[in-house]
Order: C-alpha cells, then structure tokens, then sequence
C-alpha cells in the first residue's frame, strides 16, 4: 500500500534548521500549514504545491529587531525594505522615550528626539488603539510589537519637559498609559539622557512604573547616561526593576566617549551579578558608532562626526561636520549650532567595548536604525546580517547558531513573543533562508543605503515575502499585542 500523504502550503527541503536554541544547525525540512510550522525535520511524508528547494543554505527563525523607531515609517512605508532586506520579521517600535502613539494631536512641533520619528502631521493617532488600527490597515510586511514613550506621555501632559512632573501630570501619563497597555502596548521606554526627559526624577518615571507592574508590562530605557555617570544610570534602572518587581531592559548598552571606553567589563560584571535577583536584559548594535539627533554635548572634536540630516542645510547630509566647520570657518560647536535641527553619526565607541559586549551570551541585538534619515548610519540597512557574516563568520566572536539565538529566541523571550524566534512545532512560520558563506551587510558609512547580500528567501507568518531578486510584494505582518508572562505557546510547554 502506497504510504498517505500530508498535505501543507509551503514545504521547504534540503535546509540546515538553525533552530533559534543555539544548538548546531541540524538538516531537514520543514512543513507550514496556515502560517504555522507544522513539522519540523523530517518531512518526507509531506505534500504542497509550493516545495522550496534550499540547496542546504540556513533556515533560522526570523530576525526579531528588538530597538527601532520604526513607528510611522512602517506605516507610510509599509514594505518595511530596510529590515525585511535583512531577514527581520518583527519590530519593537516606541523605544528611547519617543512613540508614534499616544499624542495629543494639538502639538506645534514633536519635541526632539521625537523629531526623529517623522513630521508633525504623522503624529496622529491620539491613543494607543488607533496606532494598533492604523498599523493593520496598512499591514506592513513585518511584524510589528509597540512600547509607548515615556518623552511623549511628558508631552502630552506638560506645558515645559525641562522640570519634573508635578504628581497631576503624573497621574495624568499613569492613567494614558494603563490605557495603552489595555490596548496592547508592550510597557514603557525611557529616554533619560535626553533634555526632553533629563529633568523627570527617579520618582517621576517610578510612579509610571505602577501601571506597568500591574499590566505584568516591560520597561526599556535609554538611561540617563551612557557615559562617565553610566554605572549609576545602571543603579537606577536596577532600583526601578526591583522596586516593582519589573522586567528592564537597557537599550543599546555602550561606553560612550573617549574617556568611558574600556569600562564594558565593569557594566557587564554588575549587570551579571544583578541577574541573579531580577529580570535584567540588554541590547547593542554590531558597530562602534552610534546615531542620533546632533547633540551640542557630544560634539567632541576627538573623534569623526557625521551629519545625518539638517533641516536648514539639507544638502550637508553625510558630509562631516569638521569639514563643515572648516569651510564655514566656526568651530564644530558652531557649526552644529548652526546646522539644527539637524542628525549625525558619532564615531564615540571602542571596537573593544562593542565585541565584548556583543559577545556575552545575555545581549541582544536591536538596529536602532533611523529610517527616515536622509544620510543613514549604516546600521538601518545592515545589522542582523552584519553580525552573521563580519563578527559571526569572519571574526568568530561566536558561532553561528549563537548569533542567531541573539536575534531570535532571546529576544522573543524577553519581549514576550511567545509563539516566535523559535523553529519548533506550532510556531508562527517567520523564517529565514540565507546563505552563510555570503551572507553580509553591503551598507556602509560611505554609502548607507543598500540591502545586505546573501539573503535567499523571508517568510512572514507563512508568506513568502521577500526573496534576493526583491520584496515579492505580498506583505504579512500583523500587529501583536503584548502577551501574557503565564501563557507560554502550547508548543514551547513541552519543552
Ligand atoms: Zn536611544
Ligand atoms: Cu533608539
């Protein structure tokens, strides 16, 4: 008797499974019935119209990017191009203190960094439901998970950010939040180092801390200092944590500035030691230049500083601001007063600092990529394929099924996306097929604007979504709303 055949959507054969745990990538297939992994391994009984061939490339889970400011671009730019080029099928938005949602409507002009999430028009949806509506209607290609922003509350409720919150306004953004996490929201983030949030007290941002211990919400922040102060900016996102029992995460841990490199042992020693008695996890992106708003305090003519984008000199994007300077004859404080509002690159890390932080097993990785700059850094186009070839492959900071943990299963974890980041039975199918001999990150500082190579195929909760001649154009993102810590995924119980 001829055996019976199981019938699926897309059957994908002769891959190498890199599961998400951080075990050796092991051979098989994989079968996807309704968005879903149906099975996993060997799918010789299986049937579809739809069979991928994968010449024993790499199949991994989708790439979660765990910091974006994606928010409104993924809405007037739904292909998501930036990130689904590289294998990410979710995004975190709302990080660094600044959300698409929920705004009071009646503002002038976003405050800075805000700015750096779109134009005063795109800032629309008034509470956290409509962004949810909104994010549906235009179904981005990607998936899409949201924290709300600390800054943008303070807007909402005060008439100056340079001061504490009296304890109306802070009612006030506690009751706006509760709300916004009913609605889905995933918890709070902070951007403390920031004029715009620099004056909220720790009680200030402890009593929005309430609200996010009842939600069994998170809280990620951009602290307070991520330079010479940075030990005690980490004492205090830990007090917060521990006060409410609270989930933190440190968004893109650094040592920023000439004279705070070499000081990524020591955050990571009390950062370890921490973990012990509470939820504490981190980020980084795999370069040693950060990216944001052209900030007078970092400008520092020690090291290279690149502009992103100016709204009174449009034309200077990615010309470097001691050239600027110099032709302009000022000094570069000068010319970055000058230039505001304005965006740059800031070449402040120790590539010491930034491997030794990439490599521990506990960090993350988040872009952090700026989407709407006009001359991006680098990082927008080119991250998750940048630590799989440059720092994975060719510098063998860690093993390839290592790297991909780092982007899938941990961060789905401390997120909370119980049902991705895994290859595993009952798991939503958002995968990755890539080449490991050629996968890498084409964007560069020269030249920010390039998808990476090596990327064959990007499922979307089942969808074929992009392949390496292009986004295929069918987009299958879905909003997800926070889950519950209680509830893992039926499939992850049996563990
Ligand atoms: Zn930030
Ligand atoms: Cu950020």
């Amino acid at each position: 008797m001829k055996p019976s055949t199981l019938e699926c959507d897309t059957l994908l054969r002769n891959v190498l499974i890199v599961d998400g745990s951080g075990q050796d990538p092991q051979p098989g297939g994989i079968a996807i019935i309704d968005g879903r992994i149906a099975a996993v391994g060997d799918v010789g009984s299986y049937s579809a119209s739809n069979i991928v061939d994968g010449r024993s490339q790499c199949l991994s889970p989708g790439f979660i990017d765990t910091h974006t400011h994606d928010d409104l671009y993924l809405i007037h730019s739904p292909q998501m191009l930036p990130k689904l080029s590289q294998g990410v099928t979710t995004v975190v938005t709302g990080n660094c203190g600044i959300s698409g949602s929920p705004v009071a409507t009646n503002q002038q002009e976003p405050p800075s960094p805000a700015s750096l999430l779109g134009t005063a028009e795109e800032f629309r949806y008034t509470t956290f439901r409509d962004y949810v509506d909104a994010v549906t209607t235009a179904q981005p290609a990607v998936n899409v998970a949201a924290l709300v922003g600390h800054t943008t509350l303070r807007n909402n409720h005060m008439d100056r950010l340079d001061r504490t919150a009296t304890s109306a306004e802070i009612s006030g953004m506690c009751s706006q939040l509760a709300e916004a996490l009913e609605q889905g929201a995933l918890g709070l983030s902070t951007g403390l180092a920031y004029r715009s949030a620099n004056s909220a007290s720790e009680d200030e941002v402890s009593a929005l801390a309430e609200p996010l211990a009842d939600h069994a919400a998170i809280y990620a922040t951009h602290m307070r200092s991520e330079g010479a102060q940075v030990i005690n900016a980490i004492h205090e996102t830990l007090r917060l944590g521990r006060t409410r029992n609270l989930p933190v995460v440190i968004s893109h841990l650094k040592c920023t500035g000439i004279d705070n490199w070499h000081r990524s042992g020591e955050m990571l020693k009390l950062l370890h030691s921490a973990r012990g008695e509470q939820a504490v996890a981190w980020d980084c992106y795999p370069y040693a230049a950060s990216s944001t708003t052209l900030d007078l305090k970092q400008v520092d003519d020690r090291i290279a500083i690149t502009i992103t984008w100016s709204s009174s000199y449009p034309e200077l994007a990615g010309q470097p601001l001691s050239q600027i300077a110099q032709s302009w004859g000022l000094t570069q404080q000068e010319a970055a007063q000058r230039l505001q509002p304005a965006g740059a690159i800031y070449h402040g890390m120790s590539e010491g600092d930034v491997r030794a932080i990439l490599r521990n097993p506990a960090t993350m990785i988040g872009s952090d990529g700026l989407p709407n700059d006009r001359f991006p850094h680098p990082r927008l186009w080119g991250t998750f394929p940048r630590v799989l070839g440059h720092y994975s492959r060719d510098l063998h900071l860690f093993s390839l099924s290592e790297a991909v943990r780092k982007m899938t299963s941990l961060p789905a974890e401390r997120f909370r996306l119980n049902d991705r980041g895994w290859i595993k039975e009952g798991y939503a199918a958002d995968l990755v097929l890539f080449d490991p001999v050629t996968i890498r990150d084409e964007a560069t500082y020269a030249d920010p604007i390039k998808p990476a190579s090596g990327i064959t195929g990007v499922w979307v909760n089942g969808t074929l979504s992009y392949t390496n001649h292009g986004p295929k154009g069918k987009r299958a993102g879905r909003f997800l709303p926070r889950q519950s810590p209680q509830e893992p995924h039926p499939a992850r119980r049996q563990q």
